[in-house]
């Protein structure tokens, strides 16, 4: 996205003085070459993007027209995917808590749900019974060890026999099936032996489960890293594969497995991978102070804004100057950058080096996972989504700013 103080004042003018700007072609640029990596190694691959880890609607909107799935982990995001029009067949429903109406509701419409526990194994012994007629078809989420650093809560434990339970149970049942295994492995460790591992673990799973009849898919969730800069690359320990790399350590096993082309469907669940890159946060700076040996300038826009699940990395934050105001009052040397709440642990970006003024903007880079999805109301409404489409050079708006009404609307006053 090639921006300058002149594009960003526009924006200002027309916006207000702080947004996230959206590149939608990027995104669908990502979506592209990460499924193609996968689809030119195993074709009968299928992408479902993860709506928790930014529903912005475009985005989602995108994913379906390019015939991705929707992979949704609430009802809020569940009934989403339905008023953007994909078909609840094109939907998968993953994550810990679903209630009972809607799971059955999911089910019956044709959705593929990844079970997660043994409640609500129940809820679907408990829907069979009652209508004995119909064929209920599910998935499992699988929980094996990958790294040692922390037991994960999601999913059946393969070690302790609970999958084990879970498969009996539902095959049991006259009119159930299981269709297929899933994992997600949310863990600090992305890289491709990681991801080679969970895809032996999966397929050796598969045989045993799977002796008489193929599953319909293998479902090997997300956790890939995303495209970055060699600054925020250096902050993470080991190498960042890139795209290909993950695709042949996940695609090749399972090629090599079902050599022949009508293999089960390979899905791949990413969120980060594909989006992380895509959403930047512009910032107009609107005071400057020093305070003993602390310089500082104030930008409309906060700590929530840019990392609201408290990372520890450094962002990519660049500054566009307004150097037709040369007289602007103006800081230079390490400034730390500063938001709009009352905490003091509010800072964007501590010792910024270089010049900043007032009426500059601040741009933080990076920001498409966990950032509009995340951010509560606190202290100010949620800033404006623009979305920027570089074939057109055009900029639309996607997402008015929230207004205090809106905030308070919920509340019974
Ligand atoms: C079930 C499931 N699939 C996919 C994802 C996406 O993960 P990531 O954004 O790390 O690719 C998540 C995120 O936690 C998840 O819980």
């Amino acid at each position: 996205m090639a921006l300058s103080w002149q594009t960003l004042h526009n924006l200002e003018k027309e916006y207000g003085d702080s947004f996230f700007i959206l590149d939608l072609r990027q995104f669908e640029n990502n979506y592209k070459e990460f499924l193609q990596g996968f689809r030119s190694i195993y074709p009968n691959t299928n992408l479902g993007y993860s709506y928790k880890t930014n529903y912005i609607p475009k985005l989602c909107q995108t994913v379906h027209s390019m015939g991705g799935y929707a992979e949704v982990v609430s009802q809020m995001e569940y009934d989403l995917a339905i008023a953007i029009g994909v078909p609840p067949t094109r939907i998968i429903f993953n994550g810990p808590l679903k209630q009972q109406e809607d799971m059955e509701k999911a089910i019956l419409a044709g959705s593929i749900v990844n079970l997660d526990c043994l409640e609500e194994v129940e809820m679907v012994e408990a829907l069979a019974e009652r209508l004995p007629e119909q064929k209920i078809a599910v998935g499992l989420r699988c929980n094996f060890e990958i790294d040692t650093t922390r037991i994960s809560r999601f999913g059946f434990d393969v070690a302790g026999g609970e999958l084990d339970r879970a498969f009996k149970r539902l095959t049991a049942l006259n009119n159930g099936s299981v269709d297929g295994l899933h994992c997600h492995i949310s863990t600090a460790a992305r890289s491709t032996e990681s991801f080679a591992r969970r895809t032996q673990k999966i397929i050796e799973l598969t045989d045993h489960y799977f002796k008489d009849k193929q599953p319909r898919y293998i479902d090997i969730g997300g956790g890939f890293y995303g495209k970055m800069t060699d600054d925020l690359k250096s902050q993470f320990e080991g190498y960042i594969p890139n795209y290909q790399e993950y695709a042949e350590a996940v695609a090749s096993q399972v090629k090599s497995k079902y050599p022949d082309n009508s293999g089960p469907e390979l899905i791949i669940e990413p969120g980060v991978a594909i989006v992380s890159d895509v959403l930047n946060f512009v910032a107009k700076v609107v005071g400057l102070k020093t305070v003993r040996s602390r310089q500082i300038a104030l930008v409309v826009g906060s700590i929530h804004n840019v990392k609201p699940t408290g990372t520890d990395k450094i962002l990519s934050l660049r500054v566009y100057g307004n150097d037709e105001n040369s007289a602007r009052r103006k800081l230079a040397g390490k400034v730390d950058i500063v938001g709009y709440t009352c905490m003091e642990h509010d800072c964007l970006y501590k010792e910024y080096s270089g010049e900043i003024g007032i009426g500059d903007y601040a741009v933080v880079e990076n920001m498409g996972a966990y950032t509009v999805v995340f951010k509560p109301p606190f202290i100010r409404p949620n800033p404006p989504i623009i979305s920027y489409d570089s074939i057109q050079n055009e900029y639309t708006l996607i997402r008015r700013g929230e207004t205090s009404q809106d905030v308070f609307s919920t509340y019974v006053i």
